[in-house]
């Protein structure tokens, strides 16, 4: 798959920090449950590789990718544990060289129009924009469709529930990522229903459409 075809399987990408080991598979199976498939596992802890290696080895359906993506080394180490895509918050000319070298597909992140030219120059035509909400939200991407109307989007970083449909009736935005779906406290007492209810309300989000 390619990025397009990951931001175009479901509404939205959840983004995903694992601080005990033995819930990304229940998180996981909770998420697909609901009908989320792409799910962004962010380098963030010290099991988060160990939580992405475990997801693509026992949870089916799942399309599992690595969040936070900063450093060269981290796409190896992506593909070792069995990333099938990357995320970043942000593009240097480092990661674009470690990404063209990779088999790891990447979504890089942009946040200024300097930044989207810089990631276009380098190949990428899709972009997560991040912070989205902090970067303007949905007036940034109406914006940003003007002289860059051959881009599509995953604006995540301050999207909610609410917000999310607004985002997703943009013709430049393929998909939305976030935390809403796992929530702290959810995953810290273990509600995987409540995260398989969420990860449902996510189904209705996009315009027939898109
Ligand atoms: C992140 O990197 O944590 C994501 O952008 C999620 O942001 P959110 O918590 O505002 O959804």
């Amino acid at each position: 798959m390619d990025i397009l075809d990951i931001m175009r399987t479901g509404p939205v990408i959840p983004v995903i920090v694992i601080d005990r080991l033995e819930d990304a598979v229940p998180l996981a199976r909770a998420l697909v449950a609901g009908g989320v498939r792409v799910l962004e596992l962010t380098l963030r802890t010290p099991v988060a590789l160990k939580a992405i290696e475990a997801i693509a080895n026992e949870v089916e359906g799942a399309i599992i990718g690595v969040g936070t993506i900063t450093r060269p080394e981290d796409f190896d180490a992506s593909l070792k544990a069995g990333a099938l895509f990357g995320v970043s918050p942000g593009l240097t000319p480092e990661l674009v060289a470690a990404a063209w070298d990779s088999a790891l597909p990447l979504l890089p992140g942009v946040m200024t129009p300097s930044d989207v030219i810089a990631a276009r120059t380098a190949g990428f035509t899709e972009l997560k924009l991040f912070p989205a909400q902090q970067a303007g939200g949905v007036g940034m991407l109406q914006a940003l469709s003007g002289p860059f109307p051959d881009l599509r989007f995953c604006p995540t970083g301050g999207i909610s529930g609410t917000t999310a449909a607004q985002f997703l009736a943009l013709p430049n935005v393929a998909c939305v990522g976030g935390s809403w779906l796992t929530p702290g406290d959810a995953v810290a007492s273990r509600d995987w229903g409540r995260i398989t209810t969420l990860a449902r309300g996510t189904a209705d989000l996009r315009p027939a459409a898109h």
